[in-house]
């Protein structure tokens, strides 16, 4: 099945009200991109006045807890990502994975709790350099994919409603993009996971790249096979870094 292009800017924890321009001016640059998917993902701060100010690309969040309410100091729930008018959920994030100690099953747990609420989901897996270097990236990304992925019961349903994103540590926030392929050989081998998975609805499953995306080196990535969009962080925090981005795409 083809499908547009997704381009999604990851905001990380950067950003300000100020950055609503760019928000705005993104949203109005996307009337000329109707071949391609837009989204942002801003902090949480930023969701609802992100999701208020456009109207053509999609919003969601960073992250969301495996329950849909309660006594969780902190946390924010898929149903409220889904409250204030989220397209999606980005999990798994190798940032999260570090920095919150995340596990494949606690993705996967999120993962159907956003399902659960309605959302997408973009699930990112990749490889540290040293499992790079060991021999080892396409046995970790493999595993990371078949760990995070919801399968079983809501298998189905996940399918239409996921990306896959393939974020090599190594290349995030570097400058150091991975070499295309490197990026197609990665891209077969989460392909190949998904396709044992999902059975022939793997084909709904877009795979993104991301990892030091930027507007000199898009075209080649997303021209490369097997890429199905690109998941940007430091890029995606203006409109000028960004839109060329999506025009590469287009
Ligand atoms: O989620 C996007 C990401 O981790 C890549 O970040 O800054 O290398 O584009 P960056």
């Amino acid at each position: 099945m083809s499908q547009r292009p997704y381009i999604v800017g990851n905001w990380k924890m950067n950003g300000s009200r100020v950055m609503l321009a760019e928000a705005r001016a993104i949203d109005r640059a996307a009337q000329r991109y109707p071949d391609v998917e837009i989204a942002l993902a801003p902090p949480f701060p930023f969701l609802g006045p992100v999701r208020e100010a456009v109207s053509a690309i999609g919003v969601g969040g960073q992250d969301c807890h495996t329950a849909a309410k309660g006594a969780h100091t902190g946390d924010v729930s898929a149903a409220m990502l889904a409250d204030i008018g989220s397209d999606f959920v980005i999990l798994g994030h190798s940032e999260r994975r570090r920095d919150h100690g995340e596990t494949d099953a606690l993705v996967r747990a999120k993962a159907e709790a956003a399902l659960a609420a309605g959302l997408s989901i973009i699930i990112c897996v990749g490889e540290t350099l040293e499992e790079r270097d060991a021999g080892k990236a396409e046995a970790v990304v493999s595993s990371q994919v078949e760990g995070s992925v919801p399968a079983g019961e809501v298998a189905a349903v996940a399918a239409g409603r996921l990306a896959l994103a393939y974020e090599p540590v190594w290349a995030i926030g570097t400058g150091r993009v991975a070499a295309v392929e490197d990026v197609v050989a990665m891209h077969a081998a989460v392909g190949a996971r998904l396709a044992a998975i999902f059975g022939e609805d793997a084909d709904k499953v877009r795979i993104l790249y991301g990892g030091s995306v930027n507007g000199e080196n898009a075209a080649g990535l997303l021209a490369a096979a097997g890429v199905g969009g690109a998941l940007v962080g430091g890029a995606s925090l203006t409109a000028d870094a960004f839109l060329p981005i999506v025009a590469a795409a287009s």
